[in-house]
């Protein structure tokens, strides 16, 4: 189930606020001008679909995404438990880092931890299957995908050389949950 959790960025150990119900998250998130959809499959798909039939039955929403924020390519990424890279892959984006451009993910299938550091707060993001979030360019987050990770997301990219991490060397999102087992842990 996806879920929001709003902690002080002193207290890791303390939520402000934990919910699952999306509308709620999506108006939070709304606040620090972080997007977060629902998206409905036009047709039936299964994660091993091809990459055009998964992006053909969202083809209605990724055409608005495109047209709304000027993205200039959209691709599929599927990563699975057992990939020979997931260690290095998990680790590449622990870190709090930002990016000159917005990260915009859809998950088709699986779950991913975002964790986003704005305002003094810090909103920690489990999205599940159906769900849209846009992150700002420049706002400060992580993203955690588990030591098992397994997900199917469509991105969204406007610079073909934009998609660097900037690390700002912070260690807070060592201090905060990460996505251990599949699950995050629980409020
Ligand atoms: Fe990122």
């Amino acid at each position: 189930m996806s879920r929001l959790r709003i902690f002080d960025e002193t207290d890791p150990a303390t939520p402000l606020l934990s919910t699952s119900d999306r509308g709620e998250m999506a108006a939070e998130l709304a606040g620090i001008d972080v997007a977060f959809e629902q998206w409905d499959a036009s047709r039936p798909i299964v994660p091993g679909d091809p990459h055009d039939v998964i992006l053909d039955a969202y083809r209605a929403d990724v055409d608005r995404l495109v047209e709304a924020h000027g993205f200039r390519t959209v691709d599929v990424v599927s990563i699975a438990p057992d990939h020979p890279d997931r260690e290095a892959m998990r680790r590449k984006f622990l870190d709090e880092h930002f990016h000159q451009e917005d990260e915009v993910r859809f998950f088709v299938a699986g779950s991913g931890l975002f964790t986003l550091h704005a305002g003094g707060k810090v909103f920690e993001v489990l999205c599940e299957s159906g769900d849209l979030i846009a992150v700002p360019d420049r706002m400060t987050h992580w993203f955690d995908m588990g030591p098992e990770p397994s997900f199917v997301a469509i991105r969204f990219f406007t610079e073909p050389d934009g998609w660097v991490g900037h690390f700002t060397g912070s260690d807070i999102a060592q201090k905060f949950p990460r996505y251990e087992t599949g699950q995050a842990l629980p409020a």
